[in-house]
């Protein structure tokens, strides 16, 4: 491995990672989740923590491995999530926000089984709060990084979001496309920056991906000189 020979270029900062899914629970037995595994947050910690970050990893129900070096949170709802990132934030130098956070939770969380009845049923949701969209309002000298998971119309709704969440930049990937987004090793991603800033990766391991993609923000952003 060639783990040695990188250059330490986030040496001295704090990185601070959230991946996979959230759950929100219905009842005891029961919650509303989504597809993510992990595996692109995950592969984003093991880059920071290659290149010499200290790297916090907060993340929902998943089953990977913590990578080396990383200190892994473990959490489950949204809310678990956002009170953990805002606990790293003020020492935080970048958070990047790989998670699949839930936007809807169930508005009660029954005691007990629910039990089936006769005919349909419905479960009233409410809004989470938006982590990302959080962070940016209390953004201070921290680097924010947003992904985000569309299925069309990629690059209108990735900058909707960076400029709505007030992040520094939003990672795109198409989730309709095969061998790319949730369950696959790989992934293709266009990068969207404030000023217009545009940038597509070719089809890629993650783990190849999130060392070029930390590498491409730490030297455009100078992070290392900060
Ligand atoms: N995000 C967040 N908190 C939420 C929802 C999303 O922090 N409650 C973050 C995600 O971690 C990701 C970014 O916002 O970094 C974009 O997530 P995405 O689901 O693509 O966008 P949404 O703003 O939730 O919009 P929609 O799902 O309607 O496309
Ligand atoms: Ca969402």
């Amino acid at each position: 491995s060639d783990f040695f020979a990188r250059p330490k270029i986030l040496a001295g900062k704090k990185v601070v990672v959230t991946a996979g899914p959230t759950r929100e629970r219905i009842d005891p037995v029961r919650f509303l989740t989504n597809f993510s595994s992990g595996k692109m947050g995950y592969a984003m910690a093991q880059a920071a923590a290659e290149m010499g970050a200290e790297t916090i990893l907060i993340s929902g129900p998943v089953s990977l491995p913590v990578p080396s070096g990383v200190r892994r949170i473990s959490v489950e709802s949204a809310e678990d999530m956002l009170n953990a990132v805002k606990a790293e934030y003020a020492s935080a130098d970048v958070v990047i926000k790989t998670a699949a956070v839930a936007d809807y939770r169930p508005i009660t969380v029954e005691a007990q089984k629910m039990k089936k009845k006769e005919g349909g049923a419905a479960i009233e949701l409410e809004r989470t709060v938006d982590i990302l969209q959080t962070l940016g309002q209390e953004k201070s000298h921290q680097l924010l990084i947003g992904f985000a998971a569309e299925t069309n119309d990629v690059a209108h709704y990735a900058k909707g979001k960076l400029v709505r969440k007030n992040a520094d930049y939003i990672i795109a990937n198409d989730v309709s496309e095969a061998q790319a987004g949730f369950e696959s090793d790989t992934n293709r991603v266009t990068v969207y920056g404030k000023d217009d800033f545009e940038y597509s990766f070719e089809m890629m391991p993650k783990d190849e991906l999130a060392r070029r993609l930390l590498q491409m923000i730490v030297e455009r952003e100078a992070l290392h000189d900060r």
